[in-house]
């Protein structure tokens, strides 16, 4: 399949924006897949109405089917058509969240196809918080189901030239535009039990939600080792955003932490293997690796989660074999990056 790759300016006039969207909405209603920026990391997107683009969505990303897909909506009236009954928790998260990185996931109704939904009886919604991608759902016919534009179990695209990398010859078109500040999916909140439940951390956090419906609670096997439990969101039961080589985490005192990635990968170099540090500004320029990638300060975590996807991505490009992540602290959005780094490092932590 030919790729189409149609970039949007900041600054372009809006006539040709419409133009380009309805373009790319049309091809959602013919059944097709068009890649577009959202305010969390670029999304797959096609007919979450239509059973056969589900498929498709599926087959592009080398995804299994039973891992369900977010369905994307522009206008709050929209949602009523795709759930069994809007719960008060979800009225009063969109009310304070929408548009925003906050999925809900709630019964579905007749309409959506269980291809969508992972054969599920629930059906995960978010309204994004970015005006093309809003202009887009609605250009499409008001319903985009999107994954995140990846291949299956590489980390998620915040920049167009990741898309493309993935994504060349296997959809229709890719929605070249800035974006995705925030750099880490959506948080997800399940609100089909008697209490709020978090699937999946992200940068709307566990207390921004309690304010909003009191108790909320958290899937724990999202931070358990113990591989046998199985988280109740059913993508994160995969491997994820692993980067070609090893991954390792390091938790402690910054300086013991400094310390013992020094030595790994001074030892690592004596053997001629490539080696890569995401480390924070603190301490970024003591560290000794070949590839050092500076995620902000650790007072500011928000810069951490913008880049980490694209860090991964880099020391793939960069063909590095062993690499050093400083843990984050659990918090805030800190347990958002700290549940991906657990994944892209399979799990791998070494306390220091
Ligand atoms: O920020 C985001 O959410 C991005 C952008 C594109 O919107 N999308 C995204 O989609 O991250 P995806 O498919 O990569 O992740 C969706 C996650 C998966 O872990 C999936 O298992 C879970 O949501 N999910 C979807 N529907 C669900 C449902 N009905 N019940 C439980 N988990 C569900
Ligand atoms: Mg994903």
């Amino acid at each position: 399949m030919e790729t189409e790759i149609l970039s949007i300016a900041a600054d372009e006039p809006e006539e040709s924006v419409r133009q380009k969207l309805s373009r790319a909405g049309d091809i959602i209603k013919n059944g097709g897949l068009v890649a577009f920026p959202t305010e969390t990391v670029y999304g797959l997107g096609g007919d979450a109405l239509n059973s056969e683009s589900s498929r498709k969505i599926y087959a592009a990303k080398g995804r299994p089917s039973d891992n369900p897909l977010i369905i994307h909506i522009a206008d709050m009236e929209r949602l009523a058509g795709i759930v069994k009954e809007t719960p008060e928790n979800a009225r009063r998260l969109a009310a304070a969240f929408w548009p925003g990185p906050l999925t809900m996931i709630m019964k579905k109704s007749d309409i959506v196809p269980v291809q969508t939904t992972g054969g599920l009886d629930t059906v995960a919604v978010r309204m994004p918080n970015h005006l093309l991608a809003l202009e887009f759902i609605r250009a499409a016919g008001g319903y985009v189901a999107a994954p995140s534009a990846n291949l299956s179990g590489k980390p998620s695209p915040t920049i167009a030239k990741y898309v493309i990398q993935d994504m060349m010859g296997r959809i229709n078109l890719i929605l070249d535009a800035d974006g995705a500040q925030i750099g880490l999916e959506s948080t997800i909140v399940d609100l089909t039990g008697a209490v709020p439940m978090i699937l999946r951390p992200g940068y709307i956090t566990q207390e921004m939600l309690s304010r909003v419906v009191g108790e909320v609670d958290m899937d724990i096997t999202l931070f358990d080792c113990d591989a046998t439990a199985s988280p109740r969101a059913p993508g994160m039961k995969y491997r994820h955003y692993a980067p070609k080589g090893e991954l390792v985490l390091v938790e402690g005192e910054p300086e013991a932490v400094l310390r013992y990635i020094n030595t790994q990968t001074d030892l690592h170099r004596k053997n001629g293997i490539k080696t890569g540090v995401i480390g924070t500004q603190e301490q970024i320029s003591r560290y000794h690796a070949d590839s050092i990638k500076n995620a902000g300060s650790r007072e500011e975590p928000l810069a951490a989660a913008q880049q980490l996807y694209t860090f991964l991505r880099e020391f793939d490009d960069e063909n590095i074999a062993y690499m050093y992540a400083e843990a984050f602290e659990g918090t805030g959005i800190g347990q958002a990056i700290m549940n991906r780094l657990l994944k892209a490092a399979g799990h791998k932590i070494i306390q220091v």
